[in-house]
């Protein structure tokens, strides 16, 4: 079986700037935006234009600094929106437009006061308009997650038949399980008309949790493009993470799938982002966080010294990361103390451990984590306590 490609399309800059608090400059979106293009993201979605003068000027400019990626721009199905879009876009070389319109029967009736079949008319209004500007459009049927697969199936059929290139799918709530989101996908991929002429898009939020978990089902059922975001940040709980589902696809080969991602410069890119948006990755956070190449427990690091592989499933240089890190703690037994002594020029004798070992665990007792400074300080300790 062939490996087939999976596109990533990245959101930091749309969904992922409607964080509070995370709002970003042009220049600084310039500097994510060639970021992502060196990366190997297939589609940056670059803004929603009509939304503030501010943003159709950012999808301005990264629509004529992109060189590989296509620039996208997110409308809602008005004809205005459209219009401002494809202004913005005009000097992108591959320029996409990203429109559509809620289908849940929650938003059609609290959102447009509407009925199914008017909402199907103005998904065909907006994507045929979309269309007269742009070769590529891309549809969204918002709370796709929550809609019902059969009326789903036909809005699908009809954006298809007005002109749409991509489908995109979104849980926009992240309630989906991920077993019933690849149902989802696996379905329209067998009802909707025309499916052989547009790719089917994830676009998954993390309300539940489950945001990757859902991307992975979707993309294992037939869609083959991924929206998401660096360090997974988005509205509310956020959006798949696309370090996850990069390095998901590398680790399970037996999926067949594969992306353009460039994995070594996922840890910087992450940092990079983070440090522009001001907001933090959290530790523990899969791939990227802090933790996740650090060992601490004394049964882990004899384990790691030993063989990497024993509690590493991915090679941290893979990530960009310099290496896994041992981190000393009063749960490290012996073998991490001889092992992080030995890197600072300290060899120790079977019985010189035992006693280092001693004072080491006194002083760790006291605090979170004991530093390399600290092992100094622990080595002089001893020698003092062995000779008095
Ligand atoms: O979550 C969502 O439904 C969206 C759409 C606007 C694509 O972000
Ligand atoms: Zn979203």
């Amino acid at each position: 079986m062939s490996t087939e490609k999976v596109e990533i399309f990245d959101t930091t800059l749309r969904d992922g700037e409607q964080v509070p608090g995370c709002k970003l400059n042009t220049a600084q979106k310039l500097k994510i935006a060639s970021r992502l293009d060196e990366i190997g993201v297939n589609v940056i979605e670059a803004g929603f234009p009509v939304s503030s003068p501010g943003d159709f000027k950012s999808v301005t400019e990264i629509s004529k600094l992109v060189k590989n990626a296509t620039v996208c721009a997110l409308t809602r199905a008005v004809k205005n929106d459209i219009e401002v879009a494809a202004e913005a876009l005009k000097y992108a070389k591959y320029p996409r437009i990203h429109t559509g319109i809620g289908t849940s029967d929650t938003h059609i009736k609290y959102k447009f006061n509407s009925t199914r079949e008017e909402i199907i008319e103005r998904a065909i209004m907006a994507v045929s308009y979309a269309k007269s500007f742009v070769e590529d459009v891309e549809f969204y049927a918002e709370d796709a997650g929550r809609t019902d697969n059969e009326f789903l199936a036909r809005v699908c059929t009809a954006a298809v038949k007005a002109g749409a290139t991509v489908l995109n799918i979104p849980d926009t709530t992240g309630y989906c399980l991920p077993e019933e989101y690849g149902q989802k996908i696996k379905y329209l991929k067998e009802n909707v008309k025309g499916i052989e002429n547009a790719r089917l898009s994830c676009h998954c939020h993390n309300d539940l949790g489950m945001a990757t978990a859902n991307a992975i089902a979707g993309v294992a059922n037939g869609a083959r493009q991924i929206e998401c975001t660096i360090n997974g940040i988005g509205e509310r709980a956020g959006n798949t993470a696309l370090e996850e589902v990069v390095m998901i696809l590398r680790q399970h080969p037996h999926l067949n799938l594969m992306t353009d991602i460039n994995p070594k410069l996922l840890f910087d890119t992450s940092q990079m982002v983070s440090r522009e948006m001001g907001m933090y990755v959290q530790p523990n956070k899969a791939i990227v966080g802090a933790n996740a190449f650090a060992h601490s427990s004394g049964i882990h690091q004899d384990g790691m010294i030993k063989n990497k592989q024993t509690y590493e499933i991915i090679d941290p240089a893979d990530v960009g990361v310099t290496e896994s890190a041992i981190i000393l703690t009063a749960r490290s037994g012996r073998a991490a103390l001889a092992y992080k002594a030995k890197k600072m020029g300290y060899e120790l004798t079977k019985l010189q451990l035992d006693t280092v070992y001693r004072e080491f665990l006194n002083y760790a007792d006291l605090r979170k984590e004991v530093v390399d400074n600290d092992i100094h300080v622990i080595m002089e300790l001893s020698r003092k306590r062995n000779i008095a």
